[in-house]
Parts: C-alpha cells; sequence; structure tokens
C-alpha cells in the first residue's frame, strides 16, 4: 500500500513539493506542544527537510526519539531547557514557534498577552543572537502583538529584516478555503480565498470579493460566513471545553506555510501565502497581505488588491484595534529590562 518510491508529502494538495529535495534545516520551538507535535510529524515527513531541531521546556527527548524513527531523511535533536536553546536554533533556515499558553473559553487572544509575550520575546532572542538570517515563522498568540514583538526585538540586536518574519494566519485562509467549499459544493483543495488583517476576531478580513473559483453569495450569507471564519478559532475553543485550542488544523496550516516558504526558498517561481508581516499597504504599521514569496523571504507584496465596499468597510474597522495591539507588542520590548 505504501510505496516507497513515491511517498508524497501528506496530502498537501496545494503546497505539494514539485522542487528537488533541499538540505533545509527547521527548527520548532515549543515542539512537545497540541501544535508542536503533529506540526513536528508533518515536517519530519517532508523530503525538503533535512534536520529538524525540537526545542520546549518540557518531554522533547521523548518527541524526539518517537520522531526520529519514522523511515524519512530528516535528522531529529531533542533541545530542552533555555542552556539548550542556542543549540537548537543555530544554522536554521526555518524557526518556527508554536511556545505558549492557549485559550480556555471565555478568553480573547490578546488575554494570552502577558504570558505569551515573554515567551516569544525569549525565544526570538536566542534567534536574534543564534540564527539571525533564519525566517521566523510565529503562531503564539496574540499573533497582533507577537509580530511587533519579534521585529523589536530583531532590531534591538540590529539584524532586523523585515522580510524573514511572518506571522502565520495560515489557518484563517485553510478555515475560509474550506467553509466556501461547503456552502458551494466545491473541492476545498481547488478554492482560494484571501484573508488579510490580523489574526483576532474582527481584524481577521476574508476577501471572499477576491476568491478563485468565483463565488457570490446575498449579503446575509457573505455576513455569516465572515462572522464564522473570525469567530472559527473560538468555535474550536468552545468545543475543546477547556482543553485548549485548535491544534490539529494549526499543524496542518503552519506546515503548509513553511512547505510554502521552503519552497519559495529552493527556488519556485509564483509561491503566494497571506502572512501578518510589516506593511506600508495600509495606514498599519502590520498587516496581513498576500506575498510573493522567493530565496529571501518576502520578495514582493501584493497588497489588499480591489475591495468590494463590505470588505473596505471592515479594514477600516479593523484598524484601531490592530494599531493597539501593535504598539502594545512594540512597547513591551522597548520596557523589557
Ligand atoms: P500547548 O499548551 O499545547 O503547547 C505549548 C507548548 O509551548 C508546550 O509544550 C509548552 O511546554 C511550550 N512552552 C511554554 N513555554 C515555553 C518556552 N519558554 N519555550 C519553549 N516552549 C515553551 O499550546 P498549543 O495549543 O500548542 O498552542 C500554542 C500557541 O499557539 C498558543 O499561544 C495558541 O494561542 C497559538 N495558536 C495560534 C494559532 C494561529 O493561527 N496563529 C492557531 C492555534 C493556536
Ligand atoms: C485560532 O485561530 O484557532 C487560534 O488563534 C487559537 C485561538 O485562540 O483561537
Amino acid at each position: 500500500m505504501f510505496s516507497r518510491v513515491a511517498r508524497p508529502v501528506l496530502g498537501f494538495g496545494r503546497s505539494l513539493s514539485t522542487t528537488p529535495p533541499s538540505n533545509a534545516r527547521v527548527a520548532v520551538l515549543g515542539a512537545s506542544g497540541g501544535i508542536g507535535q503533529p506540526l513536528s510529524l508533518l515536517l519530519k515527513n517532508s523530503p525538503v527537510v533535512s534536520h529538524l531541531a525540537l526545542y520546549d521546556i518540557a518531554h522533547t527527548p521523548g518527541v524526539a526519539a518517537d520522531l526520529s524513527h519514522i523511515e524519512t531523511r530528516a535528522k531529529v535533536t531533542g533541545h530542552i531547557g533555555a542552556e539548550q536553546l542556542p543549540e537548537a536554533v543555530k544554522g536554521c533556515d526555518v524557526v518556527v514557534i508554536p511556545a505558549g499558553v492557549p485559550r480556555k473559553p471565555g478568553m480573547t487572544r490578546d488575554d494570552l498577552f502577558n504570558t505569551n509575550a515573554t515567551i516569544v520575546a525569549n525565544l526570538t532572542e536566542a534567534c536574534a543572537r543564534h540564527s539571525p538570517t533564519a525566517m521566523i515563522c510565529i503562531i503564539s498568540n496574540p499573533v497582533n502583538s507577537t509580530i511587533p514583538i519579534t521585529s523589536e526585538v530583531f532590531k534591538k540586536h540590529g539584524v532586523y529584516n523585515p522580510n524573514r518574519i511572518f506571522g502565520v494566519t495560515t489557518l484563517d485562509i485553510v478555515r475560509a478555503n474550506t467553509f466556501i467549499a461547503e456552502l458551494k459544493g466545491l473541492d476545498p483543495a481547488r478554492v482560494n480565498v484571501p484573508v488579510i488583517g490580523g489574526h483576532a476576531g474582527k481584524t481577521i478580513i476574508p476577501v471572499v470579493s477576491q476568491c478563485t473559483p468565483k463565488v457570490e453569495f446575498p449579503q446575509d450569507q457573505l455576513e455569516a460566513l465572515t462572522g464564522r471564519i473570525q469567530e472559527a478559532g473560538t468555535e474550536v475553543v468552545k468545543a475543546k471545553a477547556g482543553a485548549g485550542s485548535a491544534t490539529l488544523s494549526m499543524a496542518y496550516a503552519g506546515a503548509r506555510f513553511v512547505f510554502s516558504l521552503l519552497d519559495a526558498m529552493n527556488g519556485k517561481e509564483g509561491v503566494v501565502e497571506c502572512s501578518f508581516v510589516r506593511s506600508e499597504e495600509t495606514e498599519c504599521p502590520y498587516f496581513s497581505t498576500p506575498l510573493l514569496l522567493g530565496k529571501n523571504g518576502i520578495e514582493k507584496n501584493l497588497g489588499v488588491g480591489k475591495l468590494s465596499a463590505f470588505e473596505e468597510k471592515m479594514v477600516a474597522e479593523a484598524m484601531t484595534e490592530l494599531k493597539a495591539s501593535i504598539k502594545k507588542g512594540e512597547e513591551f520590548v522597548k520596557n523589557m529590562k
């Protein structure tokens, strides 16, 4: 049943690598967690990863031993505790960070700030010191603040390159594709809808008017769809009833983003993903839009494109919250000892 010759990357319709295997070294920081473990499994299954370095404050020796028995080429190393962090990130092409606490029912993503800001600042400080040219992909919430935190940390160390720092919002796109496909009876693997803005509630802005294939909804249905995409994280938090937030779909989305990035770094042309990044496309200093990826990260920001009046209104309404979350992240690093 399993062909040893033609074993594909696990079911990634849209990001199945067509480029030759590379020698990418990828680190996952927070590798023992609900996202970290399945994300590491997907990365281990990829022929483009040659070394997978797993870091966490707990359980990484076990996770690494377990994954290392899988018959794929990536060498797996486990690193535990702050003293082993430099070794984990050294020489990495890509560092993915899903470390930090998840929401419980009734919490907003911003309620995670007090705990996760410190975790992200400490981890990205190690990246700035020991892997300053790696692509940094931040999953930890609140993404609208953890990306500005990462940027400020890199600035502090004099190694800031905005083209290499990404807030992973891919799960919003994955959800939008799935929900639209369900409503229209389409194959989700063929649906592509950009989601712009940020990654929290009203800052998540699906651009259904730019969906391919073209889809149309009556306004009430469009508003219900938009609301479901914006609150999809909360839908999972409620369903898990205190046991955390999205982990498996996030691992899929995180792997999709990393594989796209690695494909582009390997020279594949035309790779586009949305991500929350430093931006000059709107009045907001960080904003998610479709990005053309290349060897050095962001090759070109493709901007927001043509928006409907409904989408323009959502962008305008997201600005105050987005700017406040960004400022909060920037101030946090300025006030760090
Ligand atoms: P989890 O609690 O299951 O796992 C978190 C892991 O981080 C744990 O293994 C923990 O030991 C580790 N950790 C804690 N402090 C650390 C440190 N200083 N260094 C290294 N590792 C550390 O949580 P989870 O469900 O995997 O979620 C992780 C984060 O991802 C949360 O902040 C969550 O809100 C966020 N998230 C983001 C998205 C997104 O779309 N960007 C989607 C889902 C979840
Ligand atoms: C998500 O969108 O699933 C994540 O941001 C986790 C959360 O807290 O909702």
